[in-house]
């Protein structure tokens, strides 16, 4: 369970990213975070992380309420992949970067060797184990990034547009992959039709505040609603 209550989030230059935000995911639900560039998206995800204080407000996980505390116990709990796949992977070896994780947190060698194998396996990427990080394609990048969090285990998954940079062969796997994962979701997305694809439930973001939560097959296609908050609904086209 994670639940946020009456969060707000200002930057040191005073730019305000998130006020007074409130919502509860249940556990195994999956959910799309859609809103506008500059929405608060990524400011809410790394907040929910404990990267950027907040300003006020709480966020919960299970029985655990974020603070400089149990910051560390809150990112055993949930983990984050961020939008860009060289933000997440530093290690030479795909097996190493998968690797970095688990020993963090304290596993043995045997222990972390069983856990890579088992998540490298379960994305079906199996044969990049000993491939250079670097020499990976875009897809393949965001499966590793992926591959780097569910290695520590975690309860809850955020996600920073993970269909960014994927042709449709690897954005259709993703797809998959999601489905099938049992951990609670958090989806930050413009990409409506995956949110409808995959996520039974939208949260929109409009300027830092949740304007809306609900059936992403009805909010998402509804064109005046989506003009106010500064996004294009689905079916639009100017041709
Ligand atoms: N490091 C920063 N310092 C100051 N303002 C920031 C910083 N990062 C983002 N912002 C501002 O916070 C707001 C939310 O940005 P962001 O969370 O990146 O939105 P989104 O991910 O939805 O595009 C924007 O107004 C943006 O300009
Ligand atoms: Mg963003």
């Amino acid at each position: 369970m994670l639940e946020v209550t009456h969060l707000k989030q200002v930057y040191p230059d005073g730019t305000c990213a998130i006020s007074d935000l409130s919502f509860r995911l249940e556990p195994g639900q999956r959910v799309a975070l859609v809103g506008a560039n500059g929405a608060g998206k990524t400011s809410l995800l790394l907040s929910l992380m404990g990267v950027l204080p907040l300003a006020q407000g709480q966020v919960r996980v299970g029985d655990t309420t974020l603070s400089r505390q149990t910051v560390d116990e809150i990112r055993s709990w949930m983990g984050l992949v961020f939008q860009a796949p060289d933000d997440q992977l530093f290690m030479p070896v795909v097996r190493e970067d998968v690797a970095f994780g688990p020993r963090n947190f304290g596993k043995s060698p045997a222990e972390t060797n069983e856990i890579v194998d088992q998540v490298l396996a379960q994305l079906g990427i199996s044969h990049l184990a000993d491939k250079s990080t670097t020499k990976l394609s875009g897809g393949e990048k965001r499966m590793v990034s992926i591959a780097t969090v569910l290695a520590m285990e975690p309860q809850v998954l955020l996600f920073d547009e993970p269909t960014a940079f994927l042709d449709p062969k690897a954005r259709r796997k993703l797809i998959h992959l999601l489905r099938k994962l049992s951990q609670t979701q958090l989806i930050a997305t413009h990409d409506l039709p995956f949110a409808c694809e995959c996520c039974d439930r939208v949260l929109i973001l409009s300027h830092g505040s949740l304007v809306a939560d609900g059936d992403p097959r009805t909010l998402l296609y509804d064109q005046d609603q989506m003009d106010a908050w500064g996004i294009e609904a689905i079916g639009y086209a100017e041709f």
